[in-house]
């Protein structure tokens, strides 16, 4: 079931941030007025064609285009940003390219099965969804609504730290154990308070996220925060901000308020092994870290007794590393060599894009942006569009490719650097 944006309401939010929005410019260089150009995209008839539902999407980037246009700026802002100039988002994407698929021809593949096997489960797809804090941002159902459109394909869903729905009510939501990603500080009875309610919740799978540590430069996020008439610092004066990052949002949140109160989640740039060690000793199931990108790293993630390895820059948004992670995954398959499980997330936005990782040696991919456009753009219906588009898509390629099975993906010689 899916539902038609309400324009009117879009067409007045809208026109509040029009001042700022990139369509001011568009609607200069063709004459056209804004709102003209504005009714034109919303109701698909013209101009730059946005779609006004979800079953209109062709590919994901539909939804971003979408979720640009009626978004509160800082909001969209806020999903785009990469750090310092966003080259590293940039290269996210672009390291896709530096690889290429080699279909076999004239393999039966009437019948393929997507499913996997991980940590002892099956699981239907191997299209996770990334952790991403605050989706109340998006949609006022936020991570409810996530957790509700990922049933369909069984992708698993991991839960930011940063949620703005519980962990026991997204489980319910979602009908199943979610994975929970968890942001540390330094104090380790903060982090087994929440491992020990997540694992109470049913989470099989903890994944540390390691990344920002030392903190960050989101420079499109402040930029766009500007762009909203009267902006003071602080966007979570509406209800709707609760998914904002301003002020004591911890406080607010329901994973973190019991914990952490005014604490900054994930940023705390005195944490080392030693600390992941400690961690490893709470945790009772499965335990990786989320944001590793060097062999190095993955080997160490080995020797302190890591059960898997979740390659990631945060989408770019942490450390302006430049690379892609589908760039640096080769390394840390060979430096891990199959002893454990390794996920993989980054620029992922296509079912190419999908068995390329897999074919390189990931065991699961997981993707952010693409659905917190659906989200933003359509809700639950959004969500589920883009996962069924991705799916759909993976599905073919694997055809195309000749391929019946994931673990034969890895198996034979599909993809090569170009
Ligand atoms: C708006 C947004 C919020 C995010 N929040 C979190 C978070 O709370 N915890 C975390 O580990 N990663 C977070 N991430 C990073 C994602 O988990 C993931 O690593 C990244 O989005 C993958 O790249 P992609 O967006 O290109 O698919 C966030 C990403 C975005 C875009």
């Amino acid at each position: 079931m899916t539902k038609a944006r309400n324009v009117s309401t879009d067409r007045r939010e809208f026109l509040k941030f029009l001042a700022a929005s990139p369509l001011m410019a568009m609607a200069m260089s063709t004459g056209w007025s804004a709102e003209d150009l504005l009714g034109a995209e919303l109701q698909g008839t013209q101009g730059a064609g946005l779609i006004t539902s979800p079953e209109q999407a062709i590919n994901v980037f539909d939804f971003e285009d979408v979720a640009r246009a009626v978004m509160n700026p800082a909001h969209f802002g806020h999903i785009a940003t990469g750090s310092d100039d966003d080259a590293t988002v940039a290269a996210n994407r672009d390291g896709f390219s530096k690889y290429v698929i080699h279909p076999r021809r004239l393999v039966n593949v009437s019948k393929i099965d997507t499913s996997i096997e991980l940590f002892g489960k099956r699981l239907g797809t191997p299209i996770f969804l990334a952790p991403a804090g605050g989706q109340m941002f998006c949609n006022p159902e936020g991570e409810i609504a996530t957790a509700k459109a990922a049933v369909a394909h069984d992708n698993t869903m991991i839960l930011s730290t940063g949620t703005t729905s519980s962990i026991e009510d997204v489980t319910a939501a979602r009908g199943a154990p979610v994975w929970f990603q968890l942001y540390p500080n330094g104090s380790l009875s903060v982090s087994r308070k929440l491992i020990q309610r997540a694992e109470a919740a049913g989470a099989p799978v903890i994944a540390m996220t390691v990344d920002q540590l030392p903190g960050r430069n989101t420079e499109t996020d402040q930029r766009m925060r500007r762009t909203i008439p009267g902006y003071t610092g602080v966007r979570e004066k509406s209800p709707a901000c609760l998914g904002c990052h301003a002020g004591n949002r911890n406080a607010r949140r329901p994973m973190t308020s019991a914990a952490l109160s005014g604490d900054r989640p994930g940023e705390d740039a005195k944490l080392d092994w030693d600390f992941v060690r400690q961690v490893r000793d709470v945790v009772k199931g499965k335990f990786m870290l989320k944001g590793v990108v060097t062999p190095e790293d993955a080997e160490l993630s080995l020797k302190y007794g890591l059960d898997g390895v979740y390659v990631s820059n945060h989408g770019g948004r942490s450390a302006a590393t430049g690379y892609g992670t589908i760039e640096a995954l080769p390394a840390i398959v060979k430096a891990v060599a199959g002893r454990v499980p390794i996920v993989i997330d980054g620029g992922i936005r296509r079912g190419t894009d999908v068995f390329k990782a897999l074919a390189l040696g990931a065991s699961a991919v997981s993707v952010g942006r693409p659905y917190l456009w659906g989200l933003g753009s359509f809700g639950q219906p959004g969500v589920a569009k883009v996962l069924d588009i991705l799916q759909r898509e993976f599905a073919l390629v694997m055809k195309q490719a000749g391929v019946t099975s994931i673990p034969a993906i890895a198996a034979g010689r599909y993809v090569t650097a170009r």
